[in-house]
């Protein structure tokens, strides 16, 4: 057997920098020198798939070829770290159940309001938004609400698994046997969620970069955004997080994940302290003249 000439290019540092500044303002994420060389290896895929010898005719690819905007959606493909898993988050997940649900059901149903919208924004696979679903399914005092549930990504790729809801052993590691045998059905490849929960769940394309895309979105009563602004720059979270606040209603929550806060990035949040979790609130406006 002869075996292929290597290929393999190296990154010069100049490239390292000029897809490193491009991918950022793209999406956010911000590879320190550190990562030049996981950069290289991911892109490297892109070089073999599209038969492109250097890095250099690569970077000429991504800036002005026709199909320069797909060329970045497959980077996004294999640059995202999309990680996630059923009921990922237990104790957060109570606090929504038994405390925030129940509060934003107070609320609105006093205004007459009988609507709740629900981002999940970077859901991956989906595991997220359909736990979001299976939960609020139980929420006997939401029956008879409009309930709409968002979960949107950046990569095409976990998207598709993610419309087509079918699910291996590695997504139930924190799911119990109840809710398996409930809301799911066995088939060859896995385990698939039932239409009832799929119906509940909306699953779109977005770029948490794209401001104008997000506003398009609506307002929403809460957004789950956790374990994705963790792989951004300090200006990055704060663009992101100043959209978030655009985006709540009044009186609206932030969930972020577990190892996230707020600190240095935002002071527009009121973070509340639950018996299960601390959440950040979005503040009610306060009247005009108001003392706060
Ligand atoms: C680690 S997963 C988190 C999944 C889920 N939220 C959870 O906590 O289990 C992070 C997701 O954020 C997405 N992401 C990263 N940058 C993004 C951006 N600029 N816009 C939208 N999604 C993005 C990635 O594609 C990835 O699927």
């Amino acid at each position: 057997m002869t075996l292929a000439p290597c290929t393999a290019q190296l990154m010069s540092d100049e490239e390292f920098l000029l897809f490193r500044d491009s991918i950022y303002k793209h999406c956010g994420i911000y590879f320190d020198e550190d990562s030049k060389y996981l950069l290289e290896k991911r892109l490297s895929r892109r070089l073999t798939a599209l038969n492109i010898a250097t890095y250099r005719e690569y970077y000429q690819f991504l800036k002005y070829n026709r199909r320069k905007d797909q060329e970045m959606m497959d980077i996004m493909d294999i640059l995202t770290t999309n990680e996630t898993y059923f009921f990922r988050e237990s104790y957060q997940l109570k606090a929504f159940t038994d405390e925030i649900i129940p509060e934003l059901i107070k609320t609105k149903s006093a205004k007459g309001d009988h609507t709740l919208r629900i981002w999940s924004a970077g859901c991956s696979t989906g595991e997220e938004p359909y736990t979001i679903a299976m939960l609020i399914r139980d929420i006997s005092a939401l029956h008879g609400w409009n309930i709409e549930i968002i979960g949107t990504d950046i990569s095409q790729r976990v998207l598709q698994h993610a419309r087509r809801g079918v699910y291996g052993k590695t997504s139930f590691r924190a799911t119990d046997d109840w809710y398996l045998k409930r809301f799911f059905q066995q088939q060859d490849d896995g385990q698939r969620v039932t239409d009832e929960i799929r119906e509940l769940v909306t699953i779109s394309h977005l770029n948490l970069f794209d401001t104008h895309r997000m506003m398009m979105l609506g307002k929403m009563d809460l957004i789950f955004c956790r374990n994705v602004i963790i792989y951004f720059d300090l200006a990055a979270k704060k663009k992101v997080v100043e959209s978030f606040h655009k985006t709540l209603f009044d009186g609206g929550f932030l969930l972020l994940g577990h190892s996230e806060s707020l600190m240095n990035i935002s002071t527009q949040f009121t973070l509340r302290h639950f018996k299960n979790d601390m959440i950040y609130q979005k503040p009610e406006r306060s009247a005009p003249g108001g003392l706060s």
